[in-house]
């Protein structure tokens, strides 16, 4: 199939129409059989459960062109797993693990024309979501659902690429120690709207968010988990039930250990202890890995050695390998890739 006439190498982390989405409509308790439209509209009441209380979960997963020329998804049983536990804890409906990656593969087959070529720098970004869509007034959850899929062509999320990144330590909380940190639900990115535009308008990229209960403790920014490698080149991920459990993350304790010798380990951090380390980055779907070079702790700088040119060499051995495995280059674990065409 021929590909659409798109600058691809330059396309930043945005939102461009596809050809096509799936949706599926929940009532009477049942999922209806579902099927692709071209319709890029929605039209639900005025009362909609998502419009009035923010019930609606969400998944971020990519299509990659391989080396050889597949079309491929990674780990997309996983986000189908998380999509589950969203759902659950926001009192909406499961939607079957062998349905959400069906219908994952059938919007990418019908939009193959938008999927990348190998080696452009950009990938098709594939968002699997959830809203009630039946009318709520009462605090309740809503009685009707849509599931839909939509792809989206991406670059990079941080303009620059690989470029290190400068964060800062917010002052806002991202999560709840008992509340829903830990799924992906579009509450959790409205509250950290206003975080993120005072960090961009006092020119930072992203915030380090910490712990809520004693903010103490390193969290995770608003789209990705954190990694740090220790002077003697130790993998290290932050532990905590506020977090969202990133697939890139779990992927990459696995490379680390597997493929690279190195040793990991997922424990609370400091923020105390992180002046100490020599490499950060940050890592999800949309983020890849992107190093951060530099953190702004109130005034209180802390410099990786790794410096502001360059990813440090430990993050990027782990993104050329998670990479290579994405793309076809490396042999993947048992099970990650699964193969559209
Ligand atoms: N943390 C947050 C808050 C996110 O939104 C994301 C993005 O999905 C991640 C972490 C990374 O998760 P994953 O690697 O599964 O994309
Ligand atoms: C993803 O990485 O898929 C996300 O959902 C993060 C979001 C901030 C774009």
């Amino acid at each position: 199939m021929g590909k659409k006439n798109i600058d691809w190498a330059n396309i930043g982390f945005g939102y461009q129409k596809t050809d096509k989405r799936y949706v599926s409509n929940y009532k009477n308790g049942a999922w209806d059989e579902g099927t692709l439209t071209s319709d890029d509209t929605i039209t639900i009441s005025e009362c909609a459960g998502v419009l009035q209380y923010a019930q609606t979960v969400f998944e971020g997963l990519k299509a990659y062109t391989t080396e050889k020329g597949q079309i491929v998804i990674f780990r997309p049983d996983l986000n189908a797993e998380r999509l589950e536990s969203s759902a659950s804890r926001l009192e909406m409906p499961v939607f079957p693990k062998e349905r959400f990656i069906d219908a994952v593969v059938k919007t990418v087959e019908a939009n193959e024309a938008y999927v990348p070529p190998y080696g452009s720098g950009a990938t098709l970004y594939i968002r699997p979501y959830m809203f009630g869509s039946s009318p709520v007034i009462g605090v309740k959850p809503a009685q009707e659902y849509q599931f839909r899929v939509f792809t989206t062509p991406v670059g990079p999320y941080f303009k620059g690429g690989a470029k290190p990144i400068t964060i800062k330590v917010s002052d806002f909380d991202r999560a709840a120690p008992h509340g829903t940190g830990h799924i992906k639900a579009g509450l959790n990115y409205a509250m950290s709207l206003h975080a993120i535009v005072t960090a961009h308008e006092e020119g930072f990229d992203e915030n380090m968010y910490l712990d809520a209960a004693t903010r103490t403790k390193v969290e995770e920014t608003g789209g990705a988990n954190f990694i740090f490698v220790t002077k003697d080149n130790k993998v290290v991920t932050p532990k905590s039930n506020s977090i969202l459990p990133s697939i890139t993350r779990r992927s990459l304790m696995t490379v680390a250990k597997d493929y690279l010798g190195l040793e990991v380990e997922e424990r609370e951090v400091t923020l105390e202890e992180v002046k100490d380390f020599a490499e950060c980055g940050l890592c999800g779907t949309a983020a890849v890995i992107s190093p951060v070079g530099r953190i702004n702790d109130h005034g209180k700088e802390i410099n990786f050695p790794s410096g502001m040119e360059e990813m440090g060499p430990v993050t990027k051995k782990l993104y050329e390998t998670l990479t290579g495995i994405q793309m076809g280059r490396i042999e993947a674990p048992e099970g990650w890739i699964k193969v559209i065409k």
